[in-house]
């Protein structure tokens, strides 16, 4: 036997898989936002192997009610508040259904030239919306992470031109720096490109949590005076735990006299950049070497959506090109845009449709509209709480997140920081609202991010009433 489910099937289950989508989207609210799932729940209920005959339709739409539903963590509720918020919008999931039915395999140009060049075009739509110059080229990654690791790649394919040949021994070792603010994903590609943790320097920061740029210029004229190599410096612009931007024309500045690449991790803030009004946070990016935002973060498009920019696209083919026999062609030979060429990935998924739908379907306006919306969301919070005395707002809000603390006269840092965990906790068990917490200067902090499409004041009224309870359920707590 062979062969696949006919069309019509596609019709009754797409039809079944649609309209199950909207109906949870219409309900998502009623829903604890944080799932109430203990370890092992759902491994535990799965059957040891799969079915050796085949099962009806009705079957998965049983389990999808009672294994996989009261599983889930309701990323799309309007009470999701935690880390950054990653919408399914409607144009988002419209586009991840066609590009799961068209399933184009990206690896070479005219394995799907529409995949290829559409995805050209909205690497030219992303960079001019968030303002960056013609001159920046790209890519859709996957994620912030992944982008990173090729960004650093190239970066270090700049530093050590036949590292490719040669791998690392022999050569001097080799540096990377960052703020001790950025995120994890800048670690990870250090051991991933065998720089090691020993070579990635985390730099201080200032009282406004940007890099320290003196102390980075030091770290790095002491590292050359010990024989290391300096690589490239990793600039966040929407620091993960507070959201600040590190100071991106001075250190811009300083990667060009010392030869550096210049990343800019921009992951959830990149997109404000398309604000006339926070735009000017974004100064300096310009001219850096690589770009990272995440449309999957705050442009509204589901998972997995990363544009990664390059001023100068060749020197990450430099980092990457193979192309075995197998894959040559005339439009290859030619010079077409092979994306194989620019990262780890030889298959890549349509990630341009989606991004596509959505740009066409809200509006560059539209976008906008929505982001500020969510900051509207963010300083309607921090009012509030900046009117109340046990409340500290703990970081400047110059986006969508507010970081914020409990405090309490006459308690130790530590019995503040033990109130803090005690609200988290309740907030997230209450089931309306599920945040985030951050350590920022060695101290326990509450993080309320808005991001997400559903949200509307209403819900920041409520949410006050929710901490304000479970402040007091922790308070008491503690004795
Ligand atoms: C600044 C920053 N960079 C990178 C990432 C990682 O993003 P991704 O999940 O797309 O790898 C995050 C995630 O929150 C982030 O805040």
């Amino acid at each position: 036997m062979n062969g696949d489910f006919p069309p019509d099937t596609l019709r009754a289950w797409g039809g079944a898989a649609v309209e199950r989508l909207a109906r949870y989207l219409e309900t998502v609210e009623s829903r604890p936002v944080l799932a109430r799932t203990k370890p092992g729940d759902l491994v535990s209920r799965l059957p040891r192997r799969a079915p050796e005959e085949p099962e009806p339709w009705e079957a998965i739409e049983r389990d999808l009610d009672a294994l996989i539903e009261p599983n889930l963590t309701h990323w799309q509720h309007p009470g999701f508040l935690a880390y950054f918020a990653v919408n399914s919008s409607v144009p988002g999931i419209a586009g991840e259904i066609l590009a799961a039915g068209y399933n184009q395999v990206g690896i070479l140009w005219r394995s799907s030239p529409a995949s290829n060049e559409l995805e050209q075009g909205m690497v030219r739509w992303l960079a001019e919306l968030v303002g960056l110059p013609d001159s920046f080229d790209g890519q859709l990654a996957d994620t912030a992470s992944g982008a990173s690791l090729i960004a650093l790649a190239a970066a270090r394919e700049q530093a050590f031109p036949d590292v490719r040949k040669t791998g690392l021994a022999g050569l001097p070792p080799g540096v990377v720096y960052c703020s001790e603010l950025a995120h994890s994903s800048i670690d990870k590609a250090c051991v991933v490109l065998g720089l090691g943790l020993a070579g990635l320097r985390k730099v201080p920061h200032d009282d406004a949590f940007r890099m320290d740029v003196a102390a980075l210029e030091r770290a790095i004229a002491a590292d050359r005076a010990a024989g290391r190599r300096p690589i490239a410096v990793v600039a966040t612009a929407g620091t993960t735990a507070v959201t600040s931007v590190d100071p991106l024309p001075e250190i811009a500045s300083l990667c060009e006299r010392e030869g550096l690449w210049l990343h800019v991790d921009a992951a959830y803030a990149g997109a404000a950049a398309s604000l006339p009004e926070k735009r000017p946070l974004f100064a300096g990016w310009e001219r850096a070497d690589s770009v990272v935002f995440n449309p999957h973060k705050w442009l509204f498009l589901p998972l997995e959506c990363t544009a990664l920019l390059f001023r100068r696209m060749e020197r990450v083919r430099r980092a990457f090109s193979v192309v075995p026999h197998y894959l040559e062609t005339p439009e290859g030979a030619a010079g077409v845009r092979e994306y194989m060429d620019y990262g780890v990935q030889l298959g890549r998924r349509f990630r341009a449709l989606k991004a596509w739908i959505a740009l066409r379907t809200f509006g560059a306006a539209g976008v906008r509209e929505r982001l500020r919306a969510h900051l509207d969301l963010a300083r309607q919070l921090e009012e509030v709480l900046r009117s109340r005395a046990d409340v500290e707002i703990v970081a400047p809000v110059p986006f969508s997140v507010v970081v914020f603390r409990f405090t309490g006269t006459g308690l130790s840092p530590e019995e503040e920081d033990a109130l803090n965990r005690g609200i988290l906790e309740r907030v997230n068990e209450d089931g309306r609202f599920f945040i985030s917490h951050a350590v920022v200067r060695g101290r326990f902090v509450l993080r309320a991010a808005f991001g997400s499409l559903r949200t509307e004041p209403r819900h920041v009224t409520a949410f006050v009433g929710v901490l304000e309870e479970a402040a007091r359920a922790s308070r008491k707590a503690l004795g």
